[in-house]
């Protein structure tokens, strides 16, 4: 039977005790830890997809995007609490849904933590670029970004070579090179074991929700409230799509629940990292979406038809550049590193300079903790006998996973070279809604198969918050661009050849030898 092969929830525990991660995580670390993987490209440079998608009404995107999160972590706490082991929505769903369907989970958590990777790869180069150039280097546009790549390809698929994109082919890059470095810097760090310490975070930590706080107090003061009208100049599909970009913003929360292993009385204080960190992202996204759109505005840029251009395009990069060549100030929708040009822009470079510092010093520990997480996953899945044991296999002298490390860090270059970031973020997303899902899904059928088993943290109203969850995934799954929703059933469809012709035959509990996993040993990757 194909749903058949479930990996006993027991066996995962018995694997887990075995294993000897040191428990040393309190709630507030891992509140901590939530925001240090939570805040990062998505605010600090999406904030302009989201104003392109749906102009001031991003403030309720934002709500509707922190609210699917919300309830997705719940879901999330009920599993984390109860199986406090590595590998996230893989490991929840091998155990309650089955192999098959966790190994799409699985497969689907290499689009959330590799391309969102990526994508703030790319948001740290955007940084990086604009703070040289505030420093009076200018890094060379050719090789910064990929907008002239994309304008190429786009016409050479059939697109009528319009105006903007025939700027965007001119002034545009070929290939981002800043985030080919830190990808690979990151990927360094991960291969010689580097993992953040708990202190390094908290430090990052506060240099990012300093640098917000002090965009808040810069901008809220001054609002002016004209710039909310119109509220919703693209309706309420505009508000929607926003927020299912804007998700990518929140994404990360779930590092917290990777790391229930090594976290003290998981069954407290999972449930308060998770939801904690999310809270205090969500009210600091209101509040900064607020100070931006109140400081200089934040309406689409519409194209020749009157209709607003799609975020991330060739097009809409060839049309900022006109705007921005013909004299006028680069609208917020424009820009690259949304809050330091909105800084700029009124009278504040210094403290727009610092902003840009932070980003530029904080978001490397995001990717270093999306690619960490990845390897952790593909480690995982190795250890189950789903992937070549040989990716499993761990570094003689760094003790680290340096084979999937490897395989991570090169597709996510790879990606983050030639590709925008809003784009990555939505390929992320769409990948990460499949998997949050999933979590919800499991939830409810571990109530109904397995009510007995003590869960440290219930989901409260289950019955309710499951469901919502399960739709606002949908919902916000269906409001993504299509490429980005064909993302998920093209790379599922690979996920299923792998599957049949290769991990299906080899996987352990297929051939009834789960204890086998056991014997891994990672611990020092955590050191
Ligand atoms: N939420 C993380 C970010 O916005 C992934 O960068």
């Amino acid at each position: 039977m194909i749903f058949g092969r479930v990996k006993p929830l027991d066996a995962i525990l018995a694997t887990a005790e075995k294993k000897s991660l040191h428990r040393s995580l309190g709630a507030f670390q891992l509140t901590l830890l939530g925001i240090g993987a939570v805040i990062g490209t998505g605010i600090f440079v999406l904030t302009s997809e989201a104003a392109q998608k749906a102009g001031p009404g991003m403030l309720f995107s934002f709500i509707v995007a922190g609210f699917v999160c919300c309830v997705a972590a719940l879901c999330y706490s009920e599993l984390a609490s109860m199986v406090p082991v590595a590998g996230s929505a893989y490991t929840y769903t091998y155990a309650v849904v089955g192999e098959l369907l966790a190994w799409m989970v699985g497969w689907a958590l290499i689009l959330e933590y590799a391309v969102g990777a990526s994508a703030v790869a790319v948001g740290w180069s955007n940084h990086a670029v604009g703070l040289l150039a505030a420093s009076g280097y200018h890094f060379p546009a050719i090789i910064s970004n990929a907008d002239a790549l994309m304008a190429h390809v786009q016409m050479a698929f059939g697109a009528a070579p319009s105006a903007d994109l025939l700027t965007a082919a001119q002034t545009g890059g070929w290939i981002n090179v800043p985030a080919i470095v830190i990808s690979l810097a990151v990927m360094s760090l991960l291969v010689i074991g580097t993992t953040e310490s708990a202190r390094v975070n908290a430090l990052l930590v506060c240099i990012k929700i300093g640098a917000l706080t002090l965009f808040v107090a810069l901008t809220l003061p001054g609002m002016n409230t004209a710039n909310f009208t119109p509220f919703m100049p693209t309706g309420s599909v505009g508000v929607f799509g926003a927020a299912a970009s804007i998700f990518f913003a929140y994404v990360g929360f779930d590092a917290v629940s990777t790391a229930a292993e090594e976290t003290k009385n998981p069954q407290r204080n999972v449930p308060i990292g998770l939801i904690g960190s999310l809270l205090i992202c969500t009210l600091f996204y209101l509040l900064v979406a607020s100070g931006a759109i109140g400081a200089i505005g934040a309406q689409p840029v519409v194209g020749a038809d009157g209709t607003a251009l799609p975020p991330g395009s060739a097009e809409i990069a060839g049309r900022c550049a006109a705007i921005v060549s013909g004299g006028s100030v680069e609208p917020l929708v424009c820009s690259k590193e949304a809050l330091v040009h909105v800084l700029q822009v009124i009278g504040h470079p210094i403290f727009g300079w610092f902003v840009g510092l932070a980003a530029v010093l904080a978001l490397p520990s995001v990717v270093l903790m999306m690619m960490y997480g990845q390897t952790r996953i593909f480690f995982t899945m190795a250890r189950d006998g789903l992937l070549p044991a040989k990716l499993a296999s761990v570094h003689p002298k760094f003790r680290t996973p340096h084979i999937v490390t490897f395989v991570t860090g090169i597709g996510a270059t790879i990606a983050s070279a030639f590709l925008p970031v809003g784009k990555l973020a939505d390929y992320s997303n769409s990948g990460t809604l499949f998997a949050f899902f999933m979590v919800a899904v499991s939830v409810m059928v571990l109530r109904r198969t397995d009510p007995g088993r003590h869960r440290p943290f219930r989901t409260p109203l289950v019955w309710i918050v499951a469901p919502l969850a399960i739709i606002g995934c949908v919902a916000l799954y269906v409001s993504l661009p299509l490429t980005a929703i064909l993302v998920l059933p093209v790379w599922g469809a690979l996920g299923l050849l792998v599957y049949f012709f290769y991990s299906r035959a080899r996987s352990h509990v297929g051939r009834g030898t789960v204890e086998a996993d056991g014997e891994a040993d990672m611990t020092a990757v955590k050191a």
